[in-house]
């Protein structure tokens, strides 16, 4: 597991995700989308597990799934279990909002 920390400040990251808007972070070899909701910040693949398409245009719905918008799979953006559709969970990663900046774990590749 590698932690990577994003911004050096609580109100630097939050200035640097909008609410509810999806954001690229590239982390080591890693690209992810990146969002706010609140103070809860959720870190996932950046591509759709079906067929790849990027999440970063991905829609949101009232029960906190990511909407994949080539297909509309939907995702749990906590667990990121596939909730409609037929493929893989998306994968999510731990991210943490600290009083230095946002905290993402994400596994050695
Ligand atoms: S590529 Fe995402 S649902 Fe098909």
């Amino acid at each position: 597991m590698k932690e990577f920390t994003v911004g050096n400040s609580q109100d630097q990251v939050i200035s640097l995700f909008p609410e509810r808007v999806i954001k690229r972070v590239a982390l080591g070899e890693k690209i992810l989308g990146v969002m706010r909701v609140g103070m809860e910040f959720y870190a996932f693949e950046n591509s759709c597990p079906h067929r790849g398409a990027s999440l970063l245009q991905a829609n949101i719905n009232g029960q906190g799934e990511i909407i994949c918008p080539l297909h509309q799979y939907r995702f749990d953006l906590k667990t990121g279990q596939v909730k409609a559709g037929y493929c893989r969970d998306l994968e999510v990663f731990p991210a943490i909002l600290t009083e230095d900046g946002l905290k993402i774990t994400v596994p050695d590749s």
